[in-house]
């Protein structure tokens, strides 16, 4: 059967290019990759004092959520080139229970994208950053930096064929990677 990858999405924005992204890249993974959007609006801002014995129902979920995948994608843009809030948000509360982070030994890859020319290198590097403390093993390459973001759709439709071969090539290394990192 094929591998399951949770994707989680750094952006809350409806239109976002993040999200397209997770689509797109769900479509190319067909056959290869189960790919779940994994969602994380509702997850209040950690606090440990909220974080007891019955954890908020939302920090429950998507902690389960996680635990269940084999993989994890993680796509996102770049906010005051670092990670958005929300994204390092969702990383904290899954990183919790001390010792029992959902996030330990899932190997991952990292998707950055912005509407400018460098495609997120500074929210993609704190990203990788976290991954050693979490004892994630990151796919080093393909490296996806998408920049110009805003003019590769139309709509929902990923319109630069260039852009899509790109994905295709990150989607299938990202499967061998799942293959010979998943626990
Ligand atoms: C941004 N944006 C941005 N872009 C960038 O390349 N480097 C940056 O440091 C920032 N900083 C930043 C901060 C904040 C608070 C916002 C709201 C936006 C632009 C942003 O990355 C761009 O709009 C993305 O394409 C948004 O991604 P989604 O929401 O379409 O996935």
């Amino acid at each position: 059967a094929s591998k399951k990858i949770a994707i989680v999405v750094g952006s809350l924005r409806k239109d976002s290019y993040s999200g397209k992204l997770a689509k797109v890249m769900s479509q190319l993974a067909e056959g290869k990759l189960d790919m779940d959007i994994v969602e994380i609006r509702d997850l209040p801002i950690y606090d440990p004092d909220i974080d007891t014995a019955t954890p908020p129902p939302a920090y429950a979920a998507f902690r389960e959520r996680i635990r269940a995948a084999d993989g994890i994608l993680f796509i996102t843009p770049e906010y005051n080139r670092s990670v958005p809030g929300a994204l390092k948000n969702a990383i904290d509360v899954g990183s919790r229970p001390y010792g029992k982070a959902a996030w330990t030994g899932k190997p991952c890859a990292i998707v950055s994208q912005s509407p400018g020319a460098l495609g997120g290198f500074g929210a993609n590097h704190h990203l990788r950053q976290m991954l050693p403390f979490l004892n994630m093993p990151a796919m080093p390459a393909p490296e996806a930096y998408l920049g110009g973001i805003a003019d590769k759709f139309d709509g929902d439709r990923l319109t630069d064929e260039s852009l899509r071969g790109f994905l295709q090539t990150f989607v299938d290394t990202f499967a061998g990677w799942v293959e010979r990192n998943a626990g």
